[in-house]
């Protein structure tokens, strides 16, 4: 039954397998100090080079999937200790307490990383790498945001609820530096999305919801605009159209610059193109090695519509997958590369067959969980955010793409509108 699917995922979500110490900014703090660059020169140049092909979009992840997203989790911090979560943090939680941590260093820390833009419609500049702040506490996702923006990741990707709360954080302490005549950050490229309807619920109230929802996150962010909005699937087409009918809506009124769509499989996409005035500029879906570059088709599907394809889970989802962060196929061509580990170069991957993609900040996450501790945040976002200083030979990308696992269905996080959508492990 539906409700006692929200309410175990809920309490997973809730289930962090561990306490988080109080608060490390100092790293963070330094960093901003001393990278004011910012905007990156050659971005236009880059997007030029690397911005040939089409693809698209998506969201995160795992309790989304109970359309209520996270801002009804009670304290996670009340872990639920054995949970799927534990065990896939294990290991990060080892090499955390072993803490290689990054030795300061001015020279190291100037920001160099020139992340290549899409140019969407009506000329909007989307920054193709984004940091997915899925699982995280208010506090950490105000952290990770000022982490990644030392490295020059201004794209977030964010969920209504508390990690929206972190991001409003973020930009309202920005804006008071301002204004005591501090220097201006860069811009955030701001990336929400609209919780699905509860299942049962009528066309006309979804719309209704979606547009209160609009209406709340943008109070709660202190915005008149966001960047992107993106609108998960439901079983039910009529729901489906008439919430992107709001998000038009909401594209002429100015209040986000463009709209795209979450784990939307080729039927969901289907169902909104029937009645769409606006066609959803990107999709974002799962997207990792062992899967190909076209899961079912849909990439296909998408770029012939002209949508592109937005990726998640270059490590795997709902956890990181111990088959691509110990591939030996991966790690034989990382060591090629001057050592880069395999998770660089699994999301190099995704990057170089034209997607855009969207990172957790380390490898420290599991189902309905993630998280921002340092020192692996700090290194995993920074390790992310070189993904386009390097590039992998034309035939490691084929020895790559002709990986056939670990296979996922590329909506695993849709609504049972869509295939072999994402049930609770028992
Ligand atoms: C919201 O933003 C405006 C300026 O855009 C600022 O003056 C105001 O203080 C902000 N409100 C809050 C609650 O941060």
């Amino acid at each position: 039954m539906k409700v006692s699917t929200f309410i175990s995922l809920n309490i997973l979500a809730a289930g962090s397998a561990f306490v988080p110490p109080a608060q490390p900014t100092v790293k963070a703090a330094s960093k901003l100090e001393i990278n004011q660059s910012p905007l990156n020169a050659d971005r236009q140049a880059r997007t030029e080079a690397e911005g040939s092909f089409q693809s698209s979009s998506s969201s995160s992840s795992s309790f989304a999937l109970d359309g209520l997203d996270h801002n009804h989790h009670v304290n996670r911090r009340s872990a639920i200790a054995g949970s799927m979560g534990m065990m896939l943090l294990a290991p990060t939680a080892v090499s955390i307490l072993a803490g290689n941590a990054p030795v300061a260093n001015a020279a190291a820390t100037t920001n160099t990383n020139a992340i290549p833009t899409w140019t969407l419609d009506n000329n909007v500049q989307m920054p193709k790498l984004a940091l997915n702040t899925v699982g995280l506490s208010m506090a950490e996702t105000e952290q990770a945001v000022q982490l990644a923006v030392a490295e020059g990741i201004t794209h977030i990707d964010f969920h209504p609820g508390k990690e929206r709360d972190g991001v409003a954080q973020y930009l309202a302490k920005q804006q008071q530096q301002q204004q005591q005549g501090g220097s201006s950050r860069p811009k955030l490229f701001l990336n929400t999305k609209i919780r699905k309807a509860p299942p049962g619920t009528s066309a006309k109230d979804a719309a209704e919801r979606t547009r209160n929802q609009i209406d709340e996150d943008m109070k709660a962010l202190n915005v008149t605009s966001v960047d992107m909005l993106m609108l998960r699937d439901s079983p039910d087409c009529d729901v489906m159209q008439a919430q992107w009918a709001v998000l038009e809506e909401a594209l002429v009124s100015g209040k986000t610059r463009s709209i795209g769509v979450i784990n939307f499989c080729e039927k969901a996409l289907t169902c909104i193109l029937q009645t769409a005035k606006v066609k959803p500029a990107l999709d974002y879906y799962m997207l990792h090695v062992g899967m190909g570059r076209d899961p079912l088709g849909l990439r296909s599907f998408c770029d012939s519509k002209g949508i592109r394809t937005f990726a998640y889970g270059a490590l795997g989802e709902p956890g990181p997958n111990d088959e691509i962060l110990k591939s030996p196929l991966l790690t034989k061509i990382g060591r090629a590369h001057n050592n880069k580990s395999p998770e660089e170069v699994a999301l190099r991957w995704v990057l170089q067959t034209g997607a855009a993609a969207s990172v957790r900040p380390s490898t420290t996450f599991g189902l309905g969980m993630g998280a921002c501790v340092e020192p692996d945040c700090g290194n995993g976002i920074a390790k992310r955010a070189k993904s386009y200083s390097w590039s992998l030979t034309d035939q490691e990308m084929a020895e790559l793409d002709a990986m056939t696992s670990p296979n996922d269905n590329p909506t695993l996080f849709s609504t049972s509108g869509c295939p072999n959508a994402f049930v609770m492990p028992k």
